[in-house]
């Protein structure tokens, strides 16, 4: 029997644990965006010049809730509880010391390794995780610091379609066997391959999805012409991919949550002969997600996808706010305002099913 659909859903308020929030004008024209929604975020650590240390992420964080702040006031909105759970950019020289103090300031919960090359902002990224970061893997192991991964190779020989299969053999399963203990993340995964290894692997690992890889498949990119806006990495892939991912984030799996890996760009920087990677979803995010729950009946699992298993992961508690969608027409705008510039946020001009009706 299909699952009858409810006209409201009400949800512990959600995390998101795979944020861009950038600094400066464009750090303030977001972050709304992203609390007024969650009660949480992952901060990812890309920005230029990178946040490498425990005092980087410090003055960072103070500099967050600053913005939040001032844009909540200027918006006239109440102040919304939010934590930017911060994260610290890997390179080859992060050193063992630099992780205890991350874990001491109780304001750091993750470490981001982007292998050099692979994105946006990661040209300090790592050049050889395991000949070059073996001590300061080791002290992560031990203070419970978890690893978050972009998993992707960068050899230019590999097809960019294959990048994170490869990357689970050639990077993940050997860190795995090295380090059997830490807490892996294998960030916005892709493939029905990471979807299959994060489903049977041993220890402690889990995986953030994006509502772009829950909706779209790479068809998306050229549809009636190059869609830049559909562009981010690890790209889109084919329709059998997006469907293993539908499948594990509906699944009741507790190692699947959710992560938007919402990453704004102007829409100038997209639009162009080499357009930046990153979709911004953060206004839509959670009727993004609804929709894709929606499309396989699976309303009854976004909570747990949401609300509930990153924080298990994390060893943290739910948040005791709740959030309210409701089943109402969202046109999701053209372009939203961005500082002075503006940006184009994913699925511009269609139409969502859901919509946020309170916060609490
Ligand atoms: O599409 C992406 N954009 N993927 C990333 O890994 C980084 C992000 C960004 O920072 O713009
Ligand atoms: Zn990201």
């Amino acid at each position: 029997m299909a699952a009858v659909t409810p006209a409201r859903i009400r949800l512990t308020r959600p995390d998101d644990w795979h944020l861009h929030l950038r600094d400066g004008a464009v750090l303030h024209s977001v972050v709304l965006d992203s609390a007024q929604q969650f009660g949480r975020a992952i901060v990812m650590p890309n920005l230029k010049p990178p946040v490498l240390t425990t005092e980087d992420a410090r003055a960072y964080r103070e500099r967050i809730l600053a913005a939040l702040l001032q844009a909540s006031e200027q918006a006239g909105a109440q102040v919304p509880a939010f934590d930017p759970l911060m994260t610290l950019y890997l390179t080859d020289r992060t050193s063992p010391d630099e992780i205890r103090r991350a874990r001491d300031s109780g304001f750091v919960y993750g470490v981001k390794l982007y292998p050099a090359g692979a994105t946006t902002h990661s040209d300090a990224g790592v050049t050889d995780l395991l000949g070059q970061c073996q001590a300061t893997l080791a002290a992560m192991q031990d203070c419970g610091m978890p690893l978050l991964v972009h998993g992707e190779v960068t050899d230019p020989a590999v097809d960019v379609f294959d990048r994170e299969a490869v990357f689970i053999e050639r990077v993940m399963q050997p860190l795995r066997r090295a380090f059997p203990e830490l807490k892996v993340v294998f960030e916005h995964l892709t493939t029905a391959d990471g979807a299959a290894y994060v489903t049977q692997a041993e220890g402690p690992i889990a995986a953030t999805l994006t509502p772009q890889h829950l909706l779209y498949n790479r068809n998306a990119l050229f549809k009636g012409g190059l869609r830049p806006h559909w562009y981010c990495l690890p790209v889109l892939k084919r329709e059998t991919h997006r469907l293993a991912l539908l499948e594990a984030a509906t699944s009741g799996n507790p190692r699947f949550f959710l992560g938007t890996d919402s990453a704004p760009h102007p829409r100038g920087a997209k639009e162009q002969d080499c357009g930046c990677a990153g979709c911004y979803t953060a206004r839509h995010a959670m009727a993004l997600y609804a929709t894709a729950f929606e499309s396989v009946g699976r309303l009854d699992r976004l909570e747990a996808f949401a609300s509930l298993n990153g924080p298990a992961f994390y060893g943290l508690a739910p948040n005791s706010g709740t959030l309210t969608l409701e089943r109402v027409a969202n046109p999701i705008p053209q372009e939203l305002p961005l500082g002075d510039d503006v940006i184009v946020p994913l699925a511009a001009g269609e139409s969502l099913a859901w919509r946020i009706e309170a916060a609490a």
